[in-house]
């Protein structure tokens, strides 16, 4: 009898930080298509040639499920059973009774690493360029190293023009035989997103010099915008020259422990190997061709790229010990600095191959399936094993296609001598185990080398696709010239971190450098080094007109300044400016920026160049209160329809229309900071080529990034944080490299530009607004969990209180909180509210915010579509950088009054 979990259980056991290997026994077909986060695919046609690489400890805790908690997933437990599996559960209700406990299925493969790639990206920010961009730099001639991070058969089938193969796992050991400057931008490429961003992050945090980027989307994003792509490409990194193996080895190092990963003895994992509690992987992280020529006894070959980008592959335990070797110290410290951040128990092997370590070897499959002689094929029954693309494509005259899990129905009670074909015996040899007796002893297998002198069929559909179980259908054409599946495949890909749960987000811990930002921000907008001695402010650059040596000199400006940031003329901006908007721009995360007068202009001016009469645009219920009258006066007038839905994002897609073309969120709001799922919505938004803009002005841009997360455009009132001082307002509007045009063209057309004046005043706030940041989160923080505990108050709004309804989304997202929060008072009159406001001393009635000073407001929500109208006398307040102690008796005593 094998017991059974139920899906709450099983959900706790994955995340209980003990071994657990969850096995979905399903053929990859029916696998890829919906599937559970942390399932590795163990075919129940391959199950004891794979189980015991994949979870080579036989007490570890297993779990099997299938579809419907039938009769496979108990079939394949029997069989792990007597493999000498004796701790095996099958899940209640298969995959689909996951669904109905409430928790997610999902499509595709490798899902762990392919959600890691884009939590990586989220969380580092990992800087990318677009197909375009670099087509252009290509045509430009502009040195760049271009390495495609995939293995060379993946290469061979298609490559960027320009590209070297470089697998992301050997970048750190080859990359000075690759780049021979530190200057050169460096690019890496793969066919979708993961090795792109991984590749990039990795030289990244290897801290190399050169400017690295990752190629959004790869070679699907390059086809997608119609550049050709090279086929049967060889052009592979060269053999290590010897070179900077010092350097490399000790930046590996450093990387490796700032992931907390430890070097082991080999005495150690000897001793590992032996304790029976506990899962232990050896891998040898090199390439293929220096493992062919030999490893260590015990070691299963794990390609370091790959081992990141597709680990359900070999790893078939979480939570196991993982013990990385190679031969130069520094593949392998690389490659467990990412397992670590994948939350894998990742060791180095202190002298790697030469450390003399030997584990017990697997022993070899003894093959008792016999081959059939020639006079015993004459009135067969023909079943064909192999896959399901490969018996369409060819396959023997007579011959039908087979499966482990249906033989035996296929099979029945033929009388017929029974002849399998297959690529791989030990297949063929379980699938008849699944047979009575009497048809499994005469069994045998077709003889290799006799396929030539039997009739052969080739692309034979007669096979539908519904009995393909071992073929995933979810996208499989995208690299094949089918745009529309490469689009739907790029969209599952940035939509995965929105299906997952905040414990399979919180598994994940991607190396986040410490504070960049808040070095950037001292940094950024300066100007580049070597342009001679300087001040540390860019000077305030007034001008209007602009003079020009040449008349040609002025045509060649006024040629380029729709395209490029050209000086032309003072209402197309000014050098101040252009620092303003080039700090902006890095904040952001973002390709450009355009500034305005004020943060109203620059959303009127969101509007203005992305929308047309007959548009129709989307509006969150929670949005900055002058918008609506934008809306009504402006929009509407002009022929744009205008609907709203709610602050917190629900019911988002029922609005959308097919004249739909912009959702305008602000995230957090700013009266009840209501937040949205921003990769969500930009999965629903994208593949309707609807422009996502949202309001960025609460996080600033130090405290979140929309861009990264998936939207177009993101608006900010600089008049707030980053200026700072309550004396200058400003607007601003950072968009993706798509997006930039419109802004820019509409932007020039109407005339708007920013003082240079303002432009320095904001570029001197935004200096310090890490540090003030820290300062109105902390306090701010403060005042709110007092509030929370003072009886005068009824409930207080704030992101950051575990009760707030959009707490584990702010957590996902932002990386911190500022000085806003908003409280109802326990009397909920009008008359109570603003004595409170009126007896307050240190807090000055206002209703901007940013700024030093602390301020109080009654929030005006009057437009807003609540359900009840319970919300009427709501207070904000904006915790200054004052002493928290005073602010803290300023309340008290005006809440007591
Ligand atoms: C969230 C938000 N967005 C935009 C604005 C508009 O900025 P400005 O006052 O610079 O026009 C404000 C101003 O309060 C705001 O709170």
């Amino acid at each position: 009898m094998i017991p059974s979990i139920t899906p709450a259980l099983l959900h706790t056991w994955l995340f209980d930080g003990q071994e657990i290997a969850l096995f979905d026994l399903r053929e990859h077909g029916q696998y890829g298509e919906a599937h559970l986060f942390y399932a590795v695919n163990l075919p129940y046609s391959r199950l004891e040639i794979e189980a015991p690489r994949l979870a080579p400890n036989r007490a570890v805790r297993v779990v099997v499920y299938d579809q419907a908690g039938g009769e496979l997933a108990q079939r394949g437990a029997l069989r792990l059973q007597a493999l000498g599996y004796d701790a095996v559960h099958w899940l209640e209700g298969g995959s689909l009774g996951w669904r109905s406990a409430g928790f997610e299925l999902f499509a595709g493969v490798h899902l762990p690493s392919k959600a890691f790639g884009e939590l990586v990206e989220h969380a580092c920010h990992t800087p990318r360029i677009s197909a375009l961009e670099l087509a252009q730099w290509q045509r430009q001639g502009k040195p760049m190293v271009l390495l495609d991070g995939r293995p060379l058969e993946e290469f061979a089938k298609m490559n960027i023009p320009g590209a070297t193969c470089c697998p992301n796992g050997e970048l750190s050991y080859r990359l000075e035989d690759l780049v021979s400057d530190p200057q050169t931008p460096v690019l890496i490429n793969c066919a979708g997103r993961t090795r792109s961003i991984i590749g990039a992050q990795t030289l990244i945090n290897l801290g190399i010099d050169n400017p690295v980027y990752a190629l959004e989307n790869g070679t699907q994003g390059w086809y997608l915008v119609d550049l050709p792509l090279e086929h049967g490409g060889k052009l592979a990194y060269p053999p290590h020259s010897g070179k900077a193996l010092a350097q490399q080895r000790e930046r590996a190092a450093t990387l490796a422990s700032k992931a907390a990963v430890q070097w082991v003895q080999a005495e150690q994992v000897i001793e590992w190997q032996r304790d029976a509690r506990r899962t232990l992987f050896l891998c040898d992280v090199r390439s293929p061709e220096e493992f062919a020529v030999g490893s260590l006894p015990g070691a299963e070959h794990c390609p370091g790229g790959q081992l990141i980008q597709s680990t359900d592959l070999y790893l078939g335990v979480r939570k196991a010990r993982v013990v990385l070797f190679d031969d130069d110290g520094v593949r392998a410290p690389v490659v467990a600095s990412w397992l670590r951040q994948m939350g894998h128990e990742a060791y180095v092997l202190k002298g790697g191959l030469d450390s003399g370590l030997a584990l017990p070897v697997r022993p070899a499959w003894t093959l008792s399936l016999a081959e059939a002689s020639a006079s015993e094929l004459d009135g067969a029954l023909l079943m064909d094993l192999r896959s399901s693309s490969a018996f369409r494509k060819c396959h023997l005259r007579g011959a039908q296609w087979a499966i482990r899990p249906h033989l035996a129905e296929q099979v029945g009670d033929e009388r017929r001598r029974l002849v399998l074909i297959a690529d791989d015996p030990r297949v063929a040899e379980l699938a008849v185990s699944e047979l009575p007796e009497a048809q499994r002893m005469a069994a045998r297998l077709f003889p290799q080398g006799l396929e030539g002198e039997w009739p052969q069929v080739t692309d034979d559909l007669s096979l539908p696709d519904a009995a393909c179980i071992d073929f995933l259908f979810f996208v499989h054409d995208r690299h094949a010239g089918n745009k529309e599946a490469a689009r739907r495949y790029l969209a599952w890909e940035t939509g995965l971190i929105a299906q997952m749960n905040e414990a399979e987000i919180a598994s994940f811990a991607p190396l986040v450098q410490t504070d960049p930002v808040a070095t950037r921000l001292v940094h950024a907008g300066r100007g580049q080094p070597g342009q001679g001695a300087h001040a540390v402010n860019p000077p305030v650059s007034r001008l209007s007109t602009v003079l020009f040596d040449s008349v040609a000199e002025l045509r060649a400006a006024r040629g380029r300044r729709d395209q490029e940031r050209v000086l032309s003329y003072g209402a197309r901006g000014n050098p101040t400016a252009f620092a303003l908007e080039d700090l902006v721009s890095e904040l952001e995360g973002g390709y450009r920026t355009k500034l305005f007068a004020t943060g109203l202009q620059a959303i009127t001016q969101t509007f203005l160049a992305y929308l047309r009469p007959g548009d129709h645009l989307l509006i969150s219920d929670g949005v900055y209160g002058p918008v609506r009258r934008l809306a009504r006066e402006l929009l509407l007038p002009f022929g744009v329809q205008v609907a709203y839905f709610a602050a917190d994002g629900q019911g988002l897609e029922a609005a959308m229309r097919p004249n739909t073309r912009m959702v305008y969120s602000e995230s957090p709001s700013s009266l009840l900071y209501e937040l949205n799922d921003l990769p969500a919505m930009a999965a629903l938004c994208k593949p309707r080529g609807i422009l996502l803009a949202v309001d960025n002005t609460w996080g600033s841009g130090y405290l979140h990034q929309p861009l990264a997360l998936g939207a177009d455009v993101s608006v900010m009132a600089l008049t707030k944080y980053l200026g700072g001082h309550s004396d200058v307002m400003m607007g601003s509007v950072c968009t993706t490299r798509e997006a930039f045009a419109a802004l820019s063209r509409s932007s020039d057309t109407c005339g708007c530009t920013v003082s240079p004046d303002d432009a320095w005043l904001v570029l001197r706030g935004a200096r310090s607004l890490a540090s003030r940041m820290a300062v109105h989160e902390r306090q701010c923080l403060e005042i709110a969990s007092w509030l929370q505990g003072h009886e005068a108050v009824a409930r207080v709004y704030h992101p950051a209180l575990p009760e707030h309804p959009g707490h584990a989304l702010w957590r996902r997202d932002f990386k911190g909180s500022n000085g806003l929060l908003s409280f109802e008072l326990a009397d909920t009159t009008l008359a109570k509210a603003e004595a409170v406001v009126d007896g307050l001393r240190l807090f000055g009635i206002g209703a901007s915010w940013g700024g030093f000073e602390s301020l109080v407001m009654l929030a005006e929500l009057g437009e807003r579509q609540f359900a009840t109208s319970a919300r009427e006398a709501v207070l904000r307040l904006h915790i200054g950088l004052e002493d928290v102690g005073s602010l803290r008796r300023d309340l008290d005593q005006a809440l007591r009054s």
